[in-house]
């Protein structure tokens, strides 16, 4: 996969980022097509909480997930390790989807911004981000963190990495290929904002950096998908980059959508949208935790 020169897509920037997600529909197909995460990345999070804890049930009193959507993603696998899980958003139509999803008793949500938490000082376990740290100040986010955090409390920040990848078929390369080509279209055409160009480099930039010592990153975790290419084309569109270049370049998408969904199914030997295909996506983790004496 081509990867452009990440300062002029850098300087797609928008006022404020978090309007990417503001609209009710584009919450709505949050809600229907993004895909789940495996469970090994909440097991993650907890293991590593419990490895420096004393807490022999392995329930810890209280989780925040932030930038949590429309909920079922990330903040609803939550609510087994913990007795409380708050969901907070920055969008209102992703916390009002939310709020009308069905979810455990112990699962709530707020519209709040990550870098100013509703919370108690010392009063969180996890604090998690899923694919939303890349939008936020993280100098801010990190001091609101140290604020919430209880002493040996973790920060957890992950994200799938774009790259798709076609799984256990027999044209597969042609698929891949594909699938390459969508990916890299929005970046190719420039319309990455920061945010975007951050979560392609895998949160590698010095801004991640968790600023404690207990520190630990997990790449690769693997994270397969089986979906209908309905839903995959779901996914795919509602994706901020895809939805800017939509909205730029009407007509070009549209054919280039059109084209692309032909060959697509062709290569999937299939002219129905509702046949499945396996792909796979890959997780990336940046875990951190607040030291139990104070700094
Ligand atoms: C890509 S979605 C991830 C949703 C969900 N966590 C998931 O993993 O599917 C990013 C979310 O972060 C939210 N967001 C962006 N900036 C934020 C901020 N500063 N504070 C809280 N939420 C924010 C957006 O409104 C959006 O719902």
């Amino acid at each position: 996969m081509s990867v452009a020169s990440s300062h002029n897509h850098d300087s797609l920037q928008k006022n404020t980022t978090e309007r990417y997600f503001e609209d009710k529909l584009v919450a709505q197909n949050y809600a229907i097509y993004r895909p789940p995460y495996p469970d090994s990345v909440f097991i993650a999070s907890v293991n590593f909480l419990n490895s420096n804890a004393t807490n022999e049930a392995n329930k810890f009193p209280f989780a925040v997930d932030v930038g949590c959507g429309t909920g079922h993603q990330s903040t609803v696998p939550l609510a087994k390790y913990f007795d409380s899980v708050l969901g907070v958003d920055i969008s209102k139509e992703q916390i009002s989807e939310a709020e009308k999803s069905k979810h455990p008793e112990n699962v709530n949500f707020k519209v709040s911004a990550g870098e100013s938490l509703p919370v108690e000082d010392e009063t969180v376990s996890l604090l998690q981000a899923a694919t939303a740290a890349h939008w936020m100040n993280l100098d801010k986010f990190y001091k609101e963190a140290d604020r919430v955090l209880t002493p040996g409390g973790v920060i957890a920040l992950f994200s799938y990495s774009s790259g798709f990848q076609t799984l256990d078929h027999h044209h597969s390369a042609e698929i891949n290929a594909i699938l390459e080509e969508m990916e890299d279209r929005p970046y190719k055409r420039g319309f990455y904002a920061a945010g975007n160009c951050k979560l392609k480099r895998r949160y590698t930039d010095n801004c991640f950096l968790i600023p404690y010592t207990d520190t630990v990153r997990l790449n690769n975790i693997p994270q397969p998908v089986t979906a209908t290419v309905e839903g995959f084309l779901g996914f795919y569109s509602n994706q901020s980059p895809f939805r800017r270049m939509k909205e730029a370049e009407p007509d070009l998408t549209a054919k280039w959508m059109e084209d692309v969904t032909t060959r697509l199914l062709n290569t999937l030997e299939t002219t129905g949208m509702s046949s499945e295909f396996t792909y796979n996506l890959e997780v990336h983790m940046l875990l951190g935790r607040k030291p139990h004496q104070p700094k």
